[in-house]
């Protein structure tokens, strides 16, 4: 047993699942460029009121999971780790005055997020998320337009049969009616409720809904459904989001029972299930409307929609159909040397080469020039370059390792050669 392992609920990604990740983070930088959004980057932490305040101190987001920094005694300011990016870009988007800028602001952040879950397949206490914002437009176009491309993210992805679940959970208007009708429901079952929904009843009735407790499965079933107490100005919203998406062609359901787990949601909530899957609470993406953050983060009331989705389940997903594999890509030549000892020689020539922009290796073992070239050979290299006597005079032996065949080159003339054989072995 190694004496350290990687703590509780987060991985290393060794390179292959590291270049599916790269893979997937490129999908979405393609998709932000087409769609213009922008990419931005937040601090991993905030102070800990950011994330009380934007996603609800009554969720399990901020209750249970929040990585909250102890803060130094000198300081009075307690940190947390981003478990989401919204909050934080909507604080940046306060604090850099973006509501003066063009609307809707569109911005997007790749990156690792923390959540103190329990740990099991694709719940980890780090993991990554494409996050996508247009903040400025009240919808409902933007929407539609919102949840189209996550789909798109993953049919370019090439995750199969994935499913969107779309809702509209109301806003100022309709959900106070909505709230008291449903903890009226609640209270009438207040028996059967476990002990933290029974808490949260009083405070943020809400989040029952969503609760992960098996006990809560049939209460929740059968209560009240925000969808059918909507007002007419969400009614409406909610129709023309739908007439939308049916104009985008983009496949989804009408789940009435969809919640979200954040408090900032108005409106339009919807997830990304694998089909067959939505039972699992385990969404590969998710987002919403959020007419009330900028305002609730000290800004000018301004709505704004958006969507994370989750990269780990994401290849997971494509794991599972053996849609994984980013191939290995070989060096275009090994640089190997008569000399054994001269070391140096390989990593000036090699040095040389790479500067000139190609993918090379430099044979640092010093063994046998037979040897070498084995490994050349091995490591499917299309070509060694070997480093001899001929360097005295500037020039070294290039040998093409598939056709066996071998001439002596200037070494000014190397890169070129080097480039335009490279050029024509992948055209022909
Ligand atoms: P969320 O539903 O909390 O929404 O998370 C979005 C996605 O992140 C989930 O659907 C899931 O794929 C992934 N995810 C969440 N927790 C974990 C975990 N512990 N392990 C692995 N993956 C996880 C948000 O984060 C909102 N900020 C989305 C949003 C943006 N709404 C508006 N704008």
């Amino acid at each position: 047993m190694p004496p350290f392992r990687a703590p509780r609920g987060t991985r290393d990604l060794l390179p292959d699942v590291s270049a599916g990740l790269r893979r997937l983070e490129g999908v979405a930088r393609s998709l932000s460029d087409r769609y213009g959004y922008r990419a931005m980057e937040t601090p991993m932490f905030e102070q800990t009121a950011v994330f009380e305040r934007g996603i609800g101190e009554v969720t399990d987001v901020v209750e249970k999971e929040l990585f909250r920094i102890a803060p130094r005694s000198e300081e009075a300011e307690g940190w947390a780790l981003r478990p989401e990016a919204t909050a934080g870009i909507v604080r940046a988007f306060v604090q850099h005055g973006m509501q003066t800028w063009p609307q809707p602001v569109k911005l997007t952040v790749v990156g690792p997020m923390f959540r103190y879950d329990r740990p099991q397949a694709g719940r980890y206490r780090q993991f990554w998320q494409w996050d996508a914002e247009a903040i400025g437009d009240p919808g409902p176009a933007v929407d539609a337009e919102m949840v189209e491309m996550g789909y798109r993210f993953y049919v370019e992805a090439g995750v199969p049969d994935v499913q969107v679940l779309l809702n509209s959970i109301g806003d100022g208007a309709c959900r106070p009616a909505y709230l008291e009708l449903l903890t009226a429901y609640f209270r009438r079952h207040e028996t059967q409720l476990p002990e933290l929904e029974r808490r949260r009843l009083d405070s943020n009735p809400l989040r029952l809904l969503d609760s992960k407790d098996p006990a809560m499965t049939a209460l929740v079933a059968a209560a009240p459904r925000i969808g059918e107490h909507l007002c007419e100005g969400c009614t409406a919203h909610f129709a023309a989001v739908k007439a939308h998406m049916d104009a985008l062609g983009v496949p989804y359901r009408v789940e009435p029972t969809l919640v979200r787990g954040l408090d900032y949601y108005t409106r339009t909530a919807f997830e990304y299930y694998r089909r067959g899957a939505e039972g699992q609470q385990q969404a590969l993406g998710g987002g919403g409307r959020y007419d009330g953050l900028v305002e609730l983060l000290g800004g000018r009331a301004t709505p704004g929609i958006g969507f994370a989705l989750g990269l780990d389940r994401v290849l997971l997903a494509l794991a599972e159909t053996g849609a994984t594999d980013v191939a290995e890509v070989p060096p275009l030549a090994v640089v190997v040397g008569a000399d054994p000892a001269d070391t140096a020689a390989r990593l000036r020539v090699a040095s040389l080469l790479r500067g000139e922009g190609l993918r090379v290796r430099a044979e640092l073992a010093p063994r046998k020039l037979g040897r070498q070239l084995e490994t050349a050979s091995r490591d499917h290299a299309h070509f060694a370059v070997i480093v001899g006597d001929e360097l005295a005079e500037g020039n070294v032996q290039l040998k093409d390792l598939e056709a066996g065949t071998q001439r002596l080159v200037p070494l000014v003339d190397l890169a070129h050669e080097l480039a335009r054989a490279a050029k024509s072995h992948h055209h022909g």
